[in-house]
């Protein structure tokens, strides 16, 4: 007999991303269109422990899905990675009424939600809300599309320096320990390398490969750099080898860092966010748990939690492809 829900929970969690708010949005105004309430936790799992918490209601979030960041803001909880953390959270839950959670965020995020109805036996369902799209499940993950194009956009900026200067550049880019947001923006980007933890150029190869590019007339150069790339050197240690090595160019270096987290959602992230919000309550409704929503051949799709977090999220090796061509 499924157990009737009337009152759902929602928390963001883990680095947050451009869309996430209108995944908020989303999950609170279908809980309205389904006349359930819905609570909104602030800073994550910490909010639930803490019971630092608001109700919300389809106007609590007008004027927000163009916003980046998250109105509940969001935390890595230490105390919720302890049995007791949990045991307090559950009981907030409890003593508030809570039916089910939507957990908005990454696989650290996931993992949580697991433990907490493995424990506890609650009701959870994910949205992959993380810049990094290393979520296995989702061709894309909310915020992911719009750093993309944050980071196309600085790369287009720094190129005109570059060439003004006859440089080169080494361009850090975040994603963790995957590479999609590195080739991805440095095939748009037009980067003559991009190094990626998927693929070991190698430094032989990197130096091979500028040395080509200077030859063949280009005077300036854009190396895009994944912030989780194995090539051995960071991208300052990279700047002291290829000066070393390669009289020809001056280097320069540009860390993106926080900024690829930034910034007004784009077109793609805020409608796949609404899709997900309404697919993950829905689910809920339906008695499911213990699954996350995702995008698979433009389907929002659920894949079992478990799934989600184990699998791996595969570089695009056409696209790989394309880059080497690209780059020749
Ligand atoms: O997971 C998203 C992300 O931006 C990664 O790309 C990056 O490595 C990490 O978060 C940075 O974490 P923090 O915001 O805690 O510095």
């Amino acid at each position: 007999m499924k157990k009737l829900v009337k009152k759902i929970g929602v928390i963001t969690s883990g680095g947050d991303a451009p869309g996430m708010n209108a995944a908020i949005r989303s999950v609170v105004r279908t809980c309205a269109f389904y006349n359930v309430t819905c609570v909104g936790f602030n800073r994550g799992y910490a909010g639930i422990i803490e019971g630092d918490y608001q109700i919300m209601d389809a106007r609590s979030v007008r004027g927000i899905i163009n916003k980046g960041g998250t109105i509940l803001k969001t935390a890595r909880s230490k105390a919720f990675r302890t049995v007791e953390g949990r045991k307090k959270a559950n009981q907030k839950l409890q003593e508030i009424g809570i039916d089910s959670l939507v957990v908005i965020g990454g696989d650290g995020s996931f993992t949580g939600a697991l433990i907490l109805n493995q424990e506890f036996n609650f009701p959870v369902m994910g949205i992959p809300g993380t810049i990094d799209n290393d979520i296995f499940g989702t061709t894309h993950t909310i915020g992911y599309d719009t750093a993309l194009n944050t980071v196309v956009e600085v790369i287009d900026k720094i190129r005109d320096t570059a060439s003004s200067h006859n440089r080169l550049f080494f361009v850090e880019v975040m994603g963790r320990d995957v590479g999609h947001i590195a080739l991805n923006a440095g095939v748009a980007g037009g980067a003559e390398e991009i190094l990626i933890p998927e693929e070991d150029l190698g430094l032989d190869r990197l130096l091979e490969s500028l040395k080509r590019s200077k030859k063949s007339g280009r005077s300036s150069s854009i190396v895009v750099v994944s912030e989780g790339d194995k090539i051995g050197k960071n991208v300052f240690e990279l700047k002291d080898y290829v000066e070393k090595n390669m009289t020809e160019y001056e280097v320069r270096v540009s860390v993106l860092g926080h900024m690829q987290r930034g910034g007004s959602p784009s077109c793609f992230d805020r409608v796949l966010a609404s899709r997900m919000g309404v697919k993950a309550v829905e689910s809920l409704l339906d008695g499911k748990t213990n699954y996350m929503v995702g995008l698979k051949n433009d389907i929002i799709q659920l894949t079992p939690l478990n799934q989600a977090i184990k699998g791996k999220s595969e570089i695009n090796m056409e696209l790989l492809r394309v880059s080497d061509i690209m780059t020749t």
